[in-house]
């Protein structure tokens, strides 16, 4: 018997190298989930030329995406049976109706070992530190910045010679990593 793939919206605002690793992973026949929906605010987000050239659909939100449109795109996630959302890299914070909407079901990566250096510029702040480890933490997402309960965490040393683009770049590789990981084992019933 085929097994139906749960339906994954992903959020993102740039880059997207987690979107594609999430895409890369849902491609494999034994993955539990498919990428359904990628929704972004900004419209020349690299991360949307990684969706379509995958074929996913994309929906542009407005950079107010106030109530009303979180509303609308609340029904429009419903319709299209998605079960979880990925926010990945999205720099946005979503409104408290949204996130009761779908309690437990927004997940979120964040580039430190929350709850440390919760916000911007985590690695400078993990650097000025001098704290011996960083990495990244994948979490629910609540109603305060960064705070959702912890689901995973993966710890990246940080070296003698570390400047912050050495560091974030060794941190988004084990993003990379996790974040398919996390959305495999969340979806696997
Ligand atoms: C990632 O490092 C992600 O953890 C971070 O934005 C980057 C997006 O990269 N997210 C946050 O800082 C959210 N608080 P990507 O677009 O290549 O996936």
């Amino acid at each position: 018997m085929i097994k139906k793939k749960v339906n994954i919206a992903v959020f993102i605002s740039g880059r997207g190298t987690n979107l594609r690793a999430l895409i890369l992973k849902s491609k494999k026949k034994s993955c539990n989930y498919k990428i359904a929906y990628v929704i972004s605010n900004k419209k020349n987000a690299t991360g949307l030329k990684i969706a379509k050239k995958n074929k996913i659909l994309t929906k542009i939100i407005s950079q107010s995406f106030l109530k009303t449109e979180q509303k609308e795109l609340a029904k429009i996630l419903i319709n299209k049976d998605i079960k979880f959302i990925c926010l990945a890299g999205f720099m946005k914070i979503l409104s408290s109706y949204f996130i009761n909407f779908f309690k437990n079901k927004i997940i979120n990566i964040h580039p430190s070992l929350l709850p440390k250096y919760k916000g911007l510029n985590t690695h400078q702040r993990a650097l000025e530190a001098k704290e011996k480890f960083s990495g990244c933490t994948i979490h629910y997402v609540s109603k305060k910045l960064d705070s959702g309960k912890i689901i995973a965490k993966k710890k990246v040393k940080i070296l003698k010679k570390d400047t912050i683009k050495k560091l974030e770049k060794r941190v988004l590789k084990a993003e990379n990593k996790l974040y398919p990981l996390v959305l495999e084992k969340l979806t696997t019933s």
